[in-house]
């Protein structure tokens, strides 16, 4: 068996989906040129209409997947109104994709806070700058609230949005998928009725 415990029809010491996810992160990490953690984020807008974006995955532990949005942008609400959300990672390198659905909380404001210190005073200013998702006039516009936020921040601690946080999607399901040969490929879903549930392995058909 391979180290990540996926070759070909043997499976059977993968019971535990964090942390296989876990394995084929590091492994990206290692192999993909940029944001390994970049994922498609699936949400339905209130008439039911999917839509999809790429988000960084900025977290995760058995808890579930986290990342990090202003929650008045398109998928902010349509998240906060559907309370579910799903998320495709594509490792090209590595040709495998993981697939994850499930409801989603919000992040604790100490979680989110702690995350919104690690990053660059500029990405902090941005996330007070910009009304993402909403129209904007002008690039214009956009610097000249960039400069008023420097200016309001210069000194000291620049405080988090109220509306700038993050979303965990809590799985209830993860299904992985590895190349094989002749498009004859594996796929293992990880499926339990709630996020508090025990997980059923199902192998799948490709
Ligand atoms: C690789 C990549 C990573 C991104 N990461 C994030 C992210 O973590 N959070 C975020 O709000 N937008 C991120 N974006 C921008 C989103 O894809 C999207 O344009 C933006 O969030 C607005 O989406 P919405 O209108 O559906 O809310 C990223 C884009 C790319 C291409």
């Amino acid at each position: 068996m391979s180290a990540n415990g996926l070759t070909g029809s043997d499976f059977t010491e993968s019971e535990e989906p964090f942390k296989l996810f876990g394995d084929w992160l590091k492994e990206a990490e290692a192999s993909e040129v940029n944001d390994p953690n970049a994922v498609a984020l699936a949400t339905v807008d209130e008439d039911g209409l999917p839509n999809v974006r790429m988000v960084l995955l900025k977290g995760f532990d058995i808890n579930g997947f986290v990342f990090y949005t202003n929650f008045e942008s398109q998928k902010g609400r349509e998240i906060l109104g559907q309370k579910k959300a799903a998320m495709c990672f594509h490792w090209k390198t590595l040709r495998r994709q993981v697939r994850v659905r499930g409801p989603v909380e919000i992040v604790t404001d100490a979680e989110a806070d702690a995350y919104f210190a690690t990053r660059a005073r500029g990405s902090r200013i941005g996330a007070w700058a910009s009304k993402q998702s909403r129209p904007l006039e002008s690039r214009f516009a956009l610097e000249k609230a960039v400069a008023e936020y420097t200016a309001r921040y210069a000194i000291g601690e620049i405080p988090r949005p109220s509306y700038w946080s993050g979303f965990r999607i809590r799985p209830t399901s993860i299904e992985f998928w590895k190349d094989q040969k002749f498009r004859l490929h594996d796929r293992i879903e990880f499926r339990r009725p709630t996020p508090e549930g025990a997980w059923d392995k199902v192998r799948m058909y490709p």
